[in-house]
């Protein structure tokens, strides 16, 4: 009788779910395009240096801009910044070695019983031209804390003891460790942040949300719109070049941006992958220098020995970061890690495979339309091969949601694609189609854009016919040119929920996208694949 109840209330509960939001099975789903609120236009002002969420409170010595990262299951990563970046003609790095990086933890509030230490670092942002600022970091620590139990809350602080300058108490829960029926509560998802009031918005958002962790796939603090004396520009297109002899950057924006994520971060691992707007190249070359030394990322831990791409499990799902503005060819030693990665996922522990890159592989906005055409040429037969489940993309600043595509036709087999590059940066929203009347870029004006020595004219190799459509896509599902943020709740091994939340919308509704993302592997073998520990298979 209690067990005939239990299965009637399960049904209910689930037969009510399923009644109003959508599944991947009723898939390919009518082309559908939200009308756009105009107020959403105007965009928003960045945040000034005064504002109190950016301006730096703590002491030289004390840290700051506190935050973490996954590393293996068992592990994470702490990172924070002391001392004072210096802005002017001449700058004098700072000595790390002059502050020790040193975590204290436990799982009992103030109760420290373990402790691990790091490393620091300074970077420096130099122009070397008349009239233009040079930077140098504060000194930016990264320890990885180990022996972590999973589903466990850890009290932490971070600092130097010997100089009595550790920080507050911050307190983390750790995932679930790899599992089929091991899924963190809920992953938020953005893209595209900046530092501006509808940034804000969309953390204090996702905070309502409470997620264990969050994705953050790329355009971070938009650094790079603004020249060394601090003076902001209004887009990324500005001819710095005709100006300054170099696109400068003001990094000081960088230290404000993780201040204002700091509260979300110091106690929710944030994994990130590098966008456009992270590559802030030098005089020498040197690209992503900011990027690579403010993030700790499980580079050594899955074997990629770069922070450009790498990938860590979140309880039963595995998360791939590419790179998009690092080599992807076939010959290029990011594939090559990507098929040794893919190929070594055990669906059994890890059903799900998450992938994100900052551009989007298809996309029916005009921004950055058929952009990458080169990177998805080259890995989507891989991604496909090895049935990679969902895809996200930030780039465009609004949000696009996918049919399960492969080659541009529909395949029930092949990943959803969403792109959530609406997390309310500086640059507005991008709000028209390349479908519409009259917006249809010249194929021969538009070549990929995603790295200059990897440009090429992939997007001219179109195979439909055409290089527009005169309509919607009929691969498009669901666009919307709005602010907001994802979440994602995995139900089980075959069943994952995703909702766009809108910033203008009430918490509790959703009038955003939401729709259950469902797996086959029974009908798709490309995402059954077991594989055997190497240990196992030779033995
Ligand atoms: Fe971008
Ligand atoms: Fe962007």
């Amino acid at each position: 009788m209690a067990l005939s109840l239990l299965l009637l209330m399960i049904c209910v509960g689930f037969g009510d779910a399923h009644k109003s939001i959508p599944t991947t099975l009723e898939g390919p789903f009518k082309p559908f395009t939200r009308e756009m609120d105009p107020k959403l236009r105007l965009g928003s002002e960045d945040l000034p240096q005064y504002d109190p969420r950016v301006v730096k409170r703590a002491a030289a010595i004390f840290p700051e801009q506190i935050s973490l990262a996954l590393s293996t299951p068992d592990a994470m990563w702490v990172s924070w910044v002391t001392g004072d970046s210096q802005m002017g003609p001449k700058v004098t790095p700072l000595d790390p070695s002059t502050v020790k990086s040193v975590v204290e933890y436990g799982t009992a509030s103030e109760t420290y019983d373990q402790s691990a230490t790091g490393t620091s670092e300074v970077y420096n942002q130099f122009y070397p031209f008349p009239d233009v600022l040079n930077y140098t970091s504060g000194i930016i620590h990264h320890v990885r804390i180990t022996g972590l139990q999973p589903n466990t809350y850890y009290y932490y602080r971070c600092g130097d003891p010997t100089l009595a300058a550790m920080s507050g108490e911050y307190v983390f829960k750790t995932l679930p460790e790899p599992g089929p029926a091991n899924y963190p509560t809920r992953i938020a998802v953005i893209g595209d942040l900046g530092l501006t009031y509808n940034s804000t918005s969309t953390i204090d958002h996702l905070r309502q949300n409470n997620p264990d962790l969050v994705l953050m796939v790329g355009d971070l603090s938009y650094a790079n719109l603004y020249v060394t004396n601090g003076t902001g520009s209004d887009d990324y297109g500005r001819s710095f070049g005709k100006i300054t002899p170099i696109h400068e950057t003001y990094q000081p924006r960088w230290d404000m941006w993780q201040r204002m994520m700091e509260p979300l971060i110091s106690e929710v691992p944030m994994m990130v992958i590098e966008g456009n707007h992270e590559l802030e190249t030098q005089i020498n070359n040197e690209s992503f220098v900011a990027y690579k030394a403010r993030f700790a990322v499980p580079s050594t831990e899955s074997n990629s020995g770069t922070s450009m791409y790498y990938s860590f499990n979140a309880g039963g799902i595995h998360i791939v970061m590419l790179g998009a503005y690092v080599d992807f060819n076939k010959s290029s030693e990011q594939y090559s890690w990507l098929e040794q990665d893919l190929a070594k996922v055990d669906r059994s522990l890890t059903p799900w495979i998450i992938v994100l890159t900052h551009p989007p592989w298809y996309n029916s906005y005009l921004a950055h339309y058929r952009e990458v055409e080169c990177m998805r040429q080259a890995m989507e037969d891989l991604t496909y091969k090895y049935g990679v489940d969902l895809f996200f993309h930030g780039h465009v600043h609004a949000y696009e949601r996918i049919n399960r595509l492969y080659k541009y036709k529909y395949d029930p087999c092949g990943p959803v694609y969403i792109t959530v590059g609406d997390g309310g940066n500086h640059e507005k929203l991008a709000v028209e189609h390349a479908d519409e009347e009259g917006l249809c870029p010249i194929p021969t004006k538009t070549p990929d854009k995603n790295f200059a020595y990897l440009s090429g004219f992939c997007g001219f190799n179109f195979s439909n016919g055409q290089f527009c459509w005169d309509k919607q896509p009929d691969w498009s599902a669901w666009r919307d040119s709005s602010f907001g943020h994802g979440i994602i709740e995995v139900v089980n091994s075959t069943h994952l929920l995703w909702t766009w939340h809108r910033n203008q919308d009430h918490y509790d509704e959703v009038v955003g996208d939401q729709i259950y993302i469902v797996r086959q592997p029974e009908f798709c073998s490309n995402q059954n694949v077991i594989r055997m520990s190497t240990s196992f298979a030779e033995g």
